[in-house]
Formats: structure tokens, C-alpha cells, sequence
């Protein structure tokens, strides 16, 4: 049996008077709360000049919150760098792409890259690490706070520059091979030393896609550098407490499994309104899923994230969206129930805990907008009540471990990268591909794990490929030789590792070696029919010559879907009613039992327990086929209802 699930919240005790500090600690522990992450932000409080510390508050917090019986989730402070060390180091804020600085004023004002700011976050980690590596009471830690958000994965000042260089050498050794491999020959790009590269920014037109994707490639690398830096030394005086650092949600600019090598918690901050709001900009407009759910958020988005981030490392919510937040376009207040079904759908998702952002909302700066579990005056909000009633009811269960699904998806930030530098079309967003063909298997009561390449691919029925551009020959092998059923999207196989077309254009054994590619805006789809269905391949759809057998045909006369003797090939991007019928005919064929649930419906296995959610304005019975007894909830769910079934396996 794994350990029950945990709740948390996030506290700002600089931002109050001391003298509320010990009521605050007392109502965490009455809202049922144990965990609380502090201090990311706090730099300015704990170093106010440079090497002049102030750890009396800070000692004072951490033991009136331990004595209270909290578990601390300790911070590095540096995602807030204070403003006498950017005086001191005026360099090492970062530069946008048009050449102008970030400057200090709001949060995340550096430079991945700069050498001086690194030996200050190490300087910074230290002293924090000495004073709490071996405290009773900080029982985890967070490096820094959501790498990369506010676009700051990239920058292009000079320590960038010299660094990239460095790297690119390391990585080519010889600057002839570097050419080679960007094809430079074209457009006379070519290079005779690494110092004469520059970064892949105010180029008359696009720069070198190679150029771009190693720029990428180094980048990510930065951040995995400069978070191991941070790791190192927290595992040095903090031996065997877990590190954690907070992810995003549809955020892809660095390679999260790489730096989740270094990680124990690999957390990630929900914010499901928010996020709804967001997708529909950077990804596709959906105004009837706006509509049906813009105070509840995507069925699919949140667990999608789950998964995703389960795959890398132990899963928390570090940040969970208790009311409206403040950042997106639009802020609704999440629909009574909400927080409480969300809160349920992370431990569904194996999630350890889940911890509230933030526990008070605060008066003053940036985020006044943005709700807390207790109002500026100190009463409770909506979110509290119902993150009372999880502690509450989380105590009447026992929740079984988390088994490997039979479904895997497989996802892949590098493919991520080549989709967008490829361009071809502005609608092609992976994360909302990657999430398409993940609800197609939801809608069919299917749970998945989310993978990467190096994934042990052993004991999958079926593995899902929904686009990976240069998925190479002995990745595809190594499925392949699982006995999976394999099913890969567009765009798979049609790139090689060096960003260039492979000389035989495909990958061999999908039936399918793709010519030409119609990339499309969403509001021009190609019609098409399979199996007597009508449809439409929208964004991207792919034309070529069919070596197996094929299904479905668009009215120009190309084939919806490929079958080689290795594994299945969608030739585009399906609508989402044919994508969930093919996907349905693809799990039978794994020999899966897919049940079709009714609209906002979802489902989620963890051990013996299948948890239900009720995304949905209608109230829907959990279909028959689903049969075992009820722990929690009922089978006539209405909209944020849970569901808890003990299944007889
Ligand atoms: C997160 C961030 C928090 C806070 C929150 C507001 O992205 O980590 O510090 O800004 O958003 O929703």
C-alpha cells in the first residue's frame, strides 16, 4: 500500500506581520494542510545587502511551522534576485531576442548563462542549505521557481554567446563537421572557427533551422546546468531529502526528463483556467469547449500533465489554482466543487500532494487579483472549504499503488522543437497534437502513461506515437520488439536526428513513405472518410505512396491511415470524433476493451481503483460496463462530482 495523499500550500510569511504567523500555522493544520513551501522569493529578506544575512525570521517561521507539526518544502531563493546584486552584476540579466535587456523590477531577471550569476545562486544555495540542510523540520526542498516561465529559457547576451560557442565546439570538435551537419553551404552560411558564430537571433530572415535546434539543444542544457549546480549542493548538506523543482503546464523549452535525471519530485503547478484561456491562444481557438468548461478547465489538460510529469520522477502539485488566478486573458472563478475535483484528480494520477497556491491572498504588487485559501482578512475562501472536505475524505481511503498502463504515449521534447522550427504551419502546436490523440484514448476509458524515447517499452498492448518528427530506426526498433501495437501519428519518421530529410524520406515499416505535406490552417481541413465515417485531417496531412494496407481515403484519393508490417500510420491530423473512433478500433486490436464514456466523462486507473470526474455541465451515468464497488461518490455523477470504484480484477 503506498502512503496516503498529502495536502499543502504555499506561504509567504514575509508578506505578513509576525504576529499572524502562529494563527496561520494553527489554521493550516485545522484546513488539514501538511506540507508548506516557503521562500523562493524571499532573497531580498534573507541577504538584504550583500553578505549580510537575516535568518531570524526565517529560523522563527521554520520553527513555529515544524512545531506546529508542517512539513517544510524549503526554497532557493534565485528566481528573485535582489537589486543590489543586479547593480553589483548589471550583465547578468538577460536579453530579449531584439537585443534589449530584462530588467529588474518583477521576477526571473537572468541570464541562464552568466558565470557571475551562477556562482551567486551556488553562493545562495549554499547558505540556505547550511543553515536548513539538517533542520527536523524542512523535510524537501525546490530549486529556484518555474524555470523558463516569463520566456526566460532563452537568452542573447554575451555570457550566452560565449557559452553556446563552448558548447558547439564541445559537440563538433571541428568546424567543418558543424557545417556539414547545419548543411551551411546553403546561402553561403559557412563558418571557419566557432568564435565566428553567432546566436540564431536578428537574421535578416529565418536563421539556419540546424543553427536554431542546437541553440535549443544548448539552452536546455543551461537550465539542467544551472539547476544541477543548485542540486549538488543540497544533496551535500541535505543528504537523503528529496529535491523538487516546479514545472509548467504546456511548457516545452527545455528537455524536463533530462533535468528530472537530477531531480527526485518532478512537481508542476496547475492551473486549469488559466491554462483553458491560454491554450486557446497559443494552440486553437475551441469555443465550445471555452463555453462548456471555462470555469472548470480542459477534462484532459490537467491529467495529461499528470502523467506527463509522473513519467519523470515522484508526482506533486507544488501549485494548485484554489479560486481565479490574475495572469490569463480572461479569470473566472472556478465552479463550487472544482478545486475539490482537481485536487482528486491528481492523487487519481499517483500525485504525493498537492499544494495550494497560495495560502493567503495578498494585498499589495502583482498578484492582488489572484485568490488564496483565506481572504486578505483572514476568513476563509471557497478553496479552503473544499480542500477541508479532500483532508477529510482522503482520510476514509486507502489508495493502492500505481501500476504501469497498458497504453503508452510517447512524447519527445526535442520532436517538439523540430515541429516548431519546421514550421510549415502556424497551427501545428505539438502539446495540443500530443493532447488530441491522449483524450482519444480518454474518451474510450483507456489510462496511459506518458514516455519518453528511452522508455522500457516492455509489457504495452499499445504505444501511441502522435508525432515525433526523427524518431530513429533503434528508438522505433525497440517498440517495435516490445509487441506493441504501434499507431504513430503525422509527421513521425521524416527527419533524421540532424534536422535534414533522411535519403529514403520515411521511416520503414509504418506502409506509408510521405512526399508531400499539406499544411494547412485549421479552418481548412481535407475531407475524408474511414470505415464509412466522415471526417476531417486538419493542420497537417500528409500525401505519398502507400506500401501496405490501407484504410480510408481523403477526396483527393490518399489514405487516412497506413498499416506496415511494424506498426499503423496516420497519414494526418483527425478531428477529434474520427481520431476517438480510430483510436477505439486500435485499442480492441491491442486487445484493450475500450468503453466510450459519456461527453466530459473521464476515468483514470490507480491499482484497483478506477476515479471517475465529471467535467460537464449534464449529469451522466458511469456506464455499466464499469462495475465494482463504490467508494466515494456515486454512479450518477453531476459536474466536479468524484467517483471512487473498487474494481475485482
Ligand atoms: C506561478 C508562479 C507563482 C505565482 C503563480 C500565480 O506561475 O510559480 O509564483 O506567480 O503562478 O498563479
Amino acid at each position: 500500500m503506498s502512503k496516503s495523499p498529502e495536502l499543502g500550500v504555499c506561504y509567504y510569511p514575509e508578506h505578513w506581520p509576525e504576529e499572524m504567523w502562529i494563527t496561520d500555522a494553527e489554521n493550516m493544520i485545522k484546513n488539514g494542510i501538511s506540507w508548506v513551501r516557503i521562500a523562493e522569493f524571499a532573497w531580498s529578506r534573507i541577504e538584504p545587502s550583500s553578505g549580510v544575512f537575516d535568518w531570524n525570521w526565517l529560523d522563527k517561521i521554520v520553527d513555529i511551522l515544524g512545531s506546529n507539526g508542517l512539513k517544510i518544502v524549503m526554497c532557493t531563493p534565485t528566481a528573485t534576485p535582489p537589486k543590489w546584486l543586479v547593480d553589483q552584476m548589471p550583465d547578468m540579466v538577460a536579453i530579449d531576442e531584439n537585443g534589449q535587456a530584462r530588467k529588474f523590477g518583477s521576477r526571473r531577471h537572468y541570464s541562464f548563462s552568466h558565470i557571475g550569476y551562477q556562482k551567486e545562486s551556488q553562493r545562495i544555495t549554499k547558505a540556505v542549505a547550511e543553515r536548513y540542510g539538517q533542520n527536523n523540520f524542512v523535510k524537501a526542498w525546490q530549486t529556484d521557481n518555474e524555470f523558463g516561465c516569463h520566456e526566460t529559457t532563452y537568452s542573447w547576451c554575451l555570457s550566452t554567446l560565449r557559452e553556446f560557442r563552448i558548447w558547439l565546439e564541445k559537440k563538433y570538435q571541428n568546424i567543418d563537421d558543424l557545417n556539414k551537419s547545419w548543411g551551411n553551404v546553403f546561402w553561403s552560411m559557412e563558418y571557419r572557427s566557432f568564435e565566428e558564430i553567432e546566436l540564431p537571433n536578428l537574421t535578416v530572415t529565418e536563421a539556419n533551422p540546424s543553427h536554431n535546434f542546437d541553440f535549443r539543444k544548448f539552452s536546455s542544457d543551461q537550465v539542467k546546468n544551472f539547476n544541477y549546480q543548485q542540486v549538488k549542493i543540497l544533496n551535500d548538506y541535505s543528504p537523503g531529502r528529496p529535491i523538487s523543482h516546479n514545472f509548467m503546464g504546456h511548457f516545452t523549452e527545455f528537455d524536463h526528463r533530462e533535468i528530472c535525471k537530477d531531480l527526485n519530485i518532478a512537481a508542476w503547478d496547475s492551473y486549469p483556467l488559466g491554462f483553458l484561456q491560454n491554450m486557446q491562444t497559443i494552440a486553437r481557438e475551441d469555443k465550445k469547449l471555452l463555453e462548456d468548461c471555462y470555469n472548470i478547465g480542459d477534462p484532459d489538460f490537467q491529467s495529461y500533465h499528470h502523467d506527463l510529469y509522473r513519467g519523470m520522477g515522484r508526482l506533486w502539485i507544488m501549485e494548485q489554482q484554489p479560486g481565479p488566478v490574475n495572469w490569463a486573458r480572461y479569470n473566472p472563478i472556478p465552479i463550487a466543487g472544482a478545486v475539490r475535483m482537481w485536487t482528486w484528480e491528481a492523487f487519481a494520477h499517483d500525485a504525493e500532494v498537492v499544494s495550494y497556491f497560495r495560502w493567503r491572498q495578498a494585498p499589495f504588487a502583482q498578484e492582488q487579483m489572484h485568490a488564496g485559501l483565506m481572504y486578505r482578512d483572514n476568513t476563509p475562501a471557497i478553496g479552503s472549504h473544499e480542500a477541508m472536505q479532500v483532508s477529510n475524505e482522503i482520510q476514509m481511503l486507502n489508495l493502492p499503488e500505481t501500476q504501469k498502463s497498458e497504453i503508452a504515449l510517447l512524447h519527445d521534447y526535442e520532436a517538439c522543437w523540430i515541429t516548431e522550427l519546421d514550421g510549415q504551419t502556424e497551427d501545428f502546436h505539438y502539446t495540443r497534437l500530443m493532447i488530441d490523440f491522449y483524450k482519444s484514448v480518454r474518451v474510450n476509458g483507456g489510462s496511459l502513461d506518458i514516455v519518453g524515447k528511452k522508455a522500457d517499452f516492455t509489457g504495452y498492448k499499445l504505444i501511441i506515437v502522435p508525432s515525433f518528427v526523427h524518431l530513429e530506426t533503434d528508438t522505433f526498433k525497440k517498440m517495435v520488439s516490445s509487441g506493441a501495437k504501434i499507431l504513430a501519428g503525422p509527421r513521425t519518421g521524416i527527419k533524421n536526428r540532424n534536422f535534414q530529410i533522411p535519403e529514403n524520406l520515411s521511416l520503414e515499416g509504418l506502409g506509408y513513405k510521405v512526399k508531400r505535406v499539406d499544411a494547412l490552417p485549421y479552418e481548412l481541413p481535407v475531407e475524408v472518410e474511414w470505415k464509412g465515417q466522415k471526417g476531417k485531417l486538419h493542420v497537417w496531412r500528409e500525401q505519398g505512396d502507400s506500401s501496405g494496407i490501407s484504410e480510408g481515403k481523403s477526396e483527393d484519393g490518399f489514405p487516412v491511415i497506413t498499416s506496415g508490417n511494424q506498426g499503423s500510420y496516420l497519414c494526418g491530423w483527425p478531428d477529434e470524433a474520427l481520431l476517438s473512433s480510430i483510436m477505439k478500433e486500435q485499442m480492441t486490436m491491442a486487445g484493450l476493451k475500450p468503453i466510450t464514456l459519456p461527453e466530459y466523462l473521464r476515468v483514470r486507473q490507480r491499482g484497483d481503483l478506477l476515479f471517475f470526474t465529471n467535467y460537464g455541465k449534464k449529469n451522466v451515468d458511469i456506464p455499466d460496463a464499469f462495475q465494482g464497488e463504490i467508494l466515494l461518490g456515486s454512479k450518477n455523477m453531476k459536474q466536479t462530482d468524484v467517483t471512487i470504484l473498487k474494481i475485482n480484477k
